[in-house]
């Protein structure tokens, strides 16, 4: 991560983002106003956040496999739960939008590409009873920590693989239905991204939405955030800054590229 890069990335944001006025499509209209703008406090939000006290709370550690970009924080590989789910843990505010999501496009079938201590899988499985939820965590300590939480907060509809996405996600992707929701949000460099990207096109529909985490954390994400906006099967890009979401919609003729206030 370029911390340079972030602040100048953050900069351009805030002096492009539109609100609900500064956009002529009805779908972006609603999508500002129902969902960025929804402040509805679910029930499962609080069941959530008490899992990330508890974890908070959580100082034993765990040896861990980095993948990916790796982290900022502590490059050790015995972790504190603590610390895991301070640094790598989704945000409320991003965890609550992945909820709203969920449920205002009805999205069943969701893949989330990176799991964590599974705070965000969380948002994504609770926000619809009858979806099913496949998340892919490459650190078996991480993925097993994961799990005792699924549990925690009774959660039935989480299927979660181990292992590295170069080696298994092609396996995942073909032994399932083609994806609603798609959430890539680990290994943040541009090359493997973009892999990602042209692999998981082959497995969705036209009213799917892949949602990309950290498009703006470094140089590289930014770039392959311009390229993934720029595929000619996304139809609609919407840029939150932190989330980059894109549309497949067969029935827009003409690309519609959005940065949105969040
Ligand atoms: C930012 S965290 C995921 C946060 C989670 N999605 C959430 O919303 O709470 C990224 C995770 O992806 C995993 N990861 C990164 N690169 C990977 C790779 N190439 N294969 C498998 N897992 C990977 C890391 O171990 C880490 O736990």
């Amino acid at each position: 991560m370029s911390k340079q890069h972030l602040a100048f990335s953050y900069v351009k944001y805030l002096i492009n983002a539109k609100g609900p006025h500064g956009t002529h499509s009805p779908f972006v209209f609603s999508f500002i106003n129902d969902v960025l703008k929804d402040k509805r406090e679910f029930y499962a939000f609080k069941e959530i956040e008490n899992l990330r006290d508890e974890l908070h709370n959580d100082h034993s550690e765990i040896k861990i496999t980095d993948f990916g970009a790796g982290s900022l924080h502590n490059k050790s590989n015995t972790r504190k739960i603590s610390e895991l789910a301070k640094n790598a843990g989704r945000s409320k505010k991003h965890g609550e939008l992945l909820f709203r999501i969920a449920n205002y496009f009805e999205l069943n079938n969701v893949l989330e590409l990176g799991t964590s201590l599974g705070l965000g899988t969380s948002y994504l499985a609770k926000a619809r009873e009858k979806s099913q939820i496949i998340t892919i965590e490459g650190c078996p300590a991480i993925n097993k920590q994961a799990k005792i939480n699924f549990k925690k907060i009774g959660l039935t509809n989480v299927n979660s693989y181990v292992g590295n996405f170069d080696y298994i996600l092609d396996d995942v992707l073909n032994t399932h239905h083609k994806f609603d929701l798609i959430f890539v949000d680990g290994n943040h460099r541009k090359d493997p991204t973009l892999n990602y990207f042209h692999l998981l096109k082959k497995h969705i529909h036209s009213n799917s939405l892949i949602i990309f985490d950290d498009i703006h954390w470094s140089k590289e994400m930014t770039e392959a955030w311009n390229e993934i906006k720029a595929d000619s099967t996304v139809k609609v890009s919407m840029d939150l800054f932190q989330f980059g979401l894109v549309f497949f919609m067969k029935e827009v003729k003409e690309k519609q590229e959005f940065t949105l206030r969040f």
